[in-house]
């Protein structure tokens, strides 16, 4: 199929976006994907009726439907760490059962939702105003980006992440905090990562330093109760999740605690719901008319199909400021993988580079080399139709003009003999003309999809999230790799943990490379 797909984008390579919307008046209809509050627009690409009847197929060929199925029915999908993949459970709020291993888990997922809830609750109701979650990657990024989206709806106290192991990450946060009034949640699935417990030690010693009890001043959000126990956090301080959990999809459940603490828990479920409305479109809908599907299937076009290697997020939100770095992770923790789940090398490549700033910001910094540099970047843009700002509506009519001209911009593109024309006008003539105008062209047909949505309610991000974490789902099952395991990470990890005592000077760096040894010297001569 891969040669299909190949031969697919050979063929488009020249297709001029222009004219498939010039060759059919139903184009923006026939490309694009209605579910729930979301349209997916996917029409100013080079993608025709055929293209995507390779890439439907492609999706067929790969069993895309049987592998959905087995995700949410719990089988064990993540082969390589022989776990099941069932974070859809924690927002499956009906309570329908889902086993594991012939036991429903259910129960537990609900009983843990009503921990969480009386917690938040409790929090709420205190006398903190400022709550830090310790833990990174997914322990940090899925609250930190929500609690940003959803600032119009917080209305609990203050929650900062502290994530970087740099001293500098802790520090700036808690010169804004006081001592008798924070709050430390630790959150780690492994509770064994080096940055939190560095951080969470840091915490800790920071409340003593200050003269103030520690007691009740820290909760865990783990899977390992027992080490956070060894900690000093007693059991009934500790929300736990089990392993079929992933960390890049944990928010759903008590990783998302902080964000349940600012925006309250009938806020943290709305959220859910929309997760899981997204959940029974996903299972439900024809692959032609499934939103996460056809998400998919435009990244594989552009990326495996037309060997574009890095794909935008631009959200004309200024408070999705944190999604592309969290779609960053979903993606490339995800699927930057060479090896197939046979154990096999890949065919073709594996995920791609996702990177991104909202908008407008991004048009004043990088869109120069997306609009004229050498390489084509799809871009993916998002906007809302209504912002929460009812009485700055001018704002957002603007915000939505500049994301629309920014697609239109990149598919229309503009011509050497437009270019004279403006040079033309503006009074040049011979040489001149014809020099200047020649930076003014824009190559155009440039790819791009639209992500449109009502506003950004808990719910709508909710099917946002749940979209995405599904489009890398279906994009794993196509590539055949294993979506949920993350071996890739472990060498830079072991390497760290072996170079501290170099670092410190409590070991020699004799049998390092010389690069490594260059460096340390460095440090030694100037710390
Ligand atoms: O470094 C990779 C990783 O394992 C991520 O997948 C995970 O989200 C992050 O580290 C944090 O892990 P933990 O929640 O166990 O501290």
């Amino acid at each position: 199929m891969w040669t299909e797909l190949k031969a697919a984008a050979k063929a488009a390579e020249d297709r001029k976006i222009l004219d498939l919307f010039a060759e059919d008046a139903r184009r923006a209809e026939g490309f694009s994907v209605t579910a729930l509050d979301l349209l997916f627009d996917y029409s100013k690409m080079q993608i025709d009726d055929g293209a995507r009847d390779v890439l439907l197929a492609l999706a067929r060929d790969a069993d895309v439907e049987a592998r959905r199925d087995a995700m949410f029915a719990g089988d064990i999908i993540n082969e390589t760490e022989g776990r099941a993949v069932l974070h859809t459970a924690l927002r499956n709020l009906d309570g329908d059962a889902v086993f594991v291993d012939g036991q429903d888990v259910m129960p537990g997922v609900l009983d843990t939702l009503d921990r969480m809830v009386r917690v938040a609750e409790e929090v709420r109701d205190s006398d903190i105003t400022d709550v830090v979650n310790i833990g990174i990657g997914g322990s940090d990024l899925g609250p930190a980006m929500a609690y940003l989206a959803l600032a119009p709806y917080c209305d609990g106290p203050r929650c900062h992440f502290v994530s970087n192991v740099d001293a500098a990450d802790i520090a700036d946060t808690l010169r804004g905090c006081d001592p008798e009034k924070t709050l430390f949640i630790v959150a780690s699935k492994t509770f064994t990562t080096i940055e939190t417990m560095t951080n969470a030690r840091t915490a800790r010693a920071w409340l003593q330093d200050h003269g103030v009890s520690t007691d009740g001043r820290f909760i865990a959000l783990s899977s390992n109760a027992e080490a956070a126990a060894e900690w000093g956090i007693p059991a009934e301080r500790v929300l736990g999740f089990e392993d079929w959990v992933g960390g890049r999809y944990s928010m759903w459940g008590p990783i998302g605690l902080s964000l349940m603490v600012a925006i309250g828990p009938d806020a943290f479920k709305a959220f859910l719901r929309g997760g899981q409305a997204m959940d029974r479109h996903f299972k439900s809908a024809a692959l032609h008319e499934n939103m996460p599907v056809m998400l998919a299937l435009v990244g594989i076009w552009h990326n495996q199909g037309l060997g574009h290697a890095t794909r935008a997020v631009l959200p004309y939100d200024n408070r999705l400021s944190r999604l592309p770095a969290y779609l960053q992770q979903l993606e490339m923790e995800s699927n930057g993988k060479s090896v197939a789940m046979d154990g096999r090398g890949l065919p073709v490549n594996s995920g791609p580079v996702v990177w991104g700033e909202p908008g407008t910001n991004g048009q004043h910094a990088f869109y120069q080399l997306i609009h004229q540099g050498t390489r084509v970047v799809p871009c993916e843009f998002m906007v809302a139709a209504e912002g929460h700002e009812t009485d700055l509506r001018h704002h957002h009519a603007l915000l939505i003009a500049n994301c629309l001209a920014q697609s239109e911009a990149l598919m229309r593109g503009r011509s050497l003999d437009e270019a004279r024309a403006m040079m033309a006008q503006k009074g040049l003539t011979g040489e001149e003309l014809e020099r200047q105008a020649r930076h003014r062209v824009f190559p155009g047909n440039r790819p791009s999809t639209t992500l449109m949505i009502p506003k950004l309610t808990p719910e709508a991000l909710g099917q946002i999230i749940a979209l995405y974490e599904h489009r890398v789902f279906v994009e794993g099952v196509i590539l055949g790799i294993n979506s949920f395991d993350q071996w890739g990470v472990e060498l830079g990890k072991e390497l760290a943990t072996s170079l501290g005592p170099l670092v410190s000077g409590d070991a020699p760096a004799d049998e390092k490379d010389g690069s490594t040894q260059a460096l340390l010297a460095y440090v030694k001569r100037r710390s």
